[in-house]
């Protein structure tokens, strides 16, 4: 991995990885001379998150104070979510099984980097919804979970997104989705295809955003050192 590392930064100007292990990227960048974009692993999809809170900058006039309830796994967009909100004066909660709760290393570098952010995670989808700006779902199976596609999908069913969930939300609440989606598991066609979905223009975002991150790391390399997450 190191040689590959070293010898992709002779050919090209930047790396966008997605893999499985966090810590295959976290090697590329010990040692590429080039920045190194997290493009989605087990731990982390933070290129998805910053793209996401565009959106919800486009739709919102002010970040600071606006809920956003996650509903599903204390997955990879979860925990990149719950930064960027941290970051940014979002409320985050996450609604989730009783076991799906994020990985407990996530919990404890959260509350390090974090110390005056809270990490709420319930139970009851409608509890996380109360009063939500947004309301957003992610696969109940990521992938390189697919074995266990079968058993997550009973054990997720009563936290599928569908109207009367999106009707406990804010009256103007939107629903978002880092997609791909399945329709009739974690959301229905209704709430996917509906007036409060802004999943498309979510997509858009996620090629604005990266066009610029890839800029700003591409003009300024000491930035890929900076922003390491
Ligand atoms: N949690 C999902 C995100 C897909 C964009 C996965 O890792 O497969």
């Amino acid at each position: 991995m190191a040689d590959f590392a070293r010898v992709l930064s002779q050919y090209v100007d930047a790396l966008a990885v997605r893999t499985f292990a966090h810590a295959t990227l976290e090697k590329l960048a010990d040692f590429a001379s080039i920045p190194v974009v997290n493009a989605l692993s087990d731990d982390a999809h933070p290129c998805q998150a910053m793209a996401d809170m565009l959106t919800l900058a486009e739709l919102k006039p002010d970040l600071a104070g606006l809920k956003l309830a996650f509903i599903g796994d204390g997955n990879n967009v979860a925990m990149s979510l719950a930064e960027a909100a941290a970051l940014l004066g979002v409320a985050f909660v996450l609604a989730c099984p009783e076991g799906y709760e994020y990985p407990e290393a996530f919990v404890q570098a959260f509350a390090s980097r974090f110390p005056a952010a809270s990490l709420a995670v319930v139970h009851d989808p409608a509890e996380a919804v109360a009063g939500a700006d947004a309301v957003y779902a992610d696969v109940w199976a990521s992938m390189g979970q697919e074995h266990e596609a079968d058993r997550r999908r009973e054990i997720f069913a009563p936290f599928q997104i569908d109207e009367d969930l999106m009707a406990a939300a804010r009256p103007d609440a939107v629903f978002l989705h880092c997609l791909p989606a399945h329709r009739g598991e974690e959301v229905t066609s209704g709430v996917l295809d509906g007036p409060r979905s802004r999943v498309f223009q979510q997509a858009a975002n996620r090629m604005y955003f990266q066009m610029a991150l890839l800029e700003s790391l591409v003009k300024d390399r000491s930035a890929a050192d900076r922003l390491r997450f």
